[in-house]
């Protein structure tokens, strides 16, 4: 497993409906937090004035920004992105965007992680959106062609996390949401998973969002979360 501090490992995603909102959570959240994930939601209420907030505060930030468009402008849009000094960005994991998102960020420290086939889609909605494959198949196509194209990682669900670990190796970072603590509320999540099996499963990162930010004590989840990640990697 590479070697990242454990504390880094958690990624809090940040979906408040306001950059207000936001500031107040990661001032509560205060050292228990490293790692931020902001996405569209707030990215179009002011977020992105928060990348360049936490980057300057030392924490660090994965913008979720799914980008897919002519190569043209995802190449000049991912070099803006490594201008605001996120460490991740979300694009599709369609060949084109992928290489042109690796052409923009050039020889920046942001890195690249491919949305595989969104979770919310089933076999059904593949083939009516004119695909051929199911997920399965469509994940492990696409899983293969991020690795030759030389993308830096994949979002997956926790239940992906091994077999494409067995299929494309330690290189690529594999981050996964759908994570929930012993005990919490599952929500709109189907397929989940608590932190410290993840983990066990080979994920480098877990995105957590409302069962640390929804909590009457958010630090104290965090923290929880940060420990069970911790005594997994012993
Ligand atoms: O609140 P919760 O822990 O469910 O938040 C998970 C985060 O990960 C949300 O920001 C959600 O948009 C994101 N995500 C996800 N499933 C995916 C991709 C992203 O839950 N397949």
């Amino acid at each position: 497993m590479a070697n990242i501090d454990p504390r880094d490992r958690m990624i809090v995603a940040l979906d408040l409906p306001s950059a207000g909102d936001a500031r107040a959570m990661v001032r509560e959240l205060g050292d228990s937090v490293n790692f931020y994930k902001i996405g569209m939601e707030l990215v179009y209420a002011g977020g992105l004035e928060l990348v360049r907030e936490l980057s300057s505060k030392g924490k660090k930030v994965f913008l979720d920004l799914k980008l897919h468009d002519i190569p043209n402008t995802v190449e000049k849009a991912t070099q803006r992105v490594a201008d605001l000094g996120a460490t991740f960005l979300t694009v599709h994991a369609f060949p084109q965007t992928m290489k042109a998102a690796l052409k923009g960020k050039g020889s920046s420290s942001l890195r690249i992680l491919g949305v595989t086939v969104m979770t919310s889609y089933d076999d059904a909605d593949l083939i009516e959106a004119g695909y051929s494959m199911g997920v399965k198949d469509l994940v492990a196509h696409r899983a293969q062609q991020a690795k030759i194209i030389g993308i830096d990682g994949l979002i997956l669900s926790p239940e992906e996390v091994a077999s494409m670990r067995a299929l494309i190796g330690s290189r690529l970072t594999l981050i996964t949401p759908g994570i929930r603590p012993k005990g919490s509320e599952i929500g709109d999540q189907k397929r989940v998973m608590t932190p410290g099996d993840a983990i066990s499963a080979g994920a480098d990162y877990l995105v957590i969002g409302r069962p640390i930010t929804s909590a009457s004590d958010p630090k104290r989840v965090a923290e929880a979360v940060s420990d069970e990640i911790s005594s997994v990697l012993g």
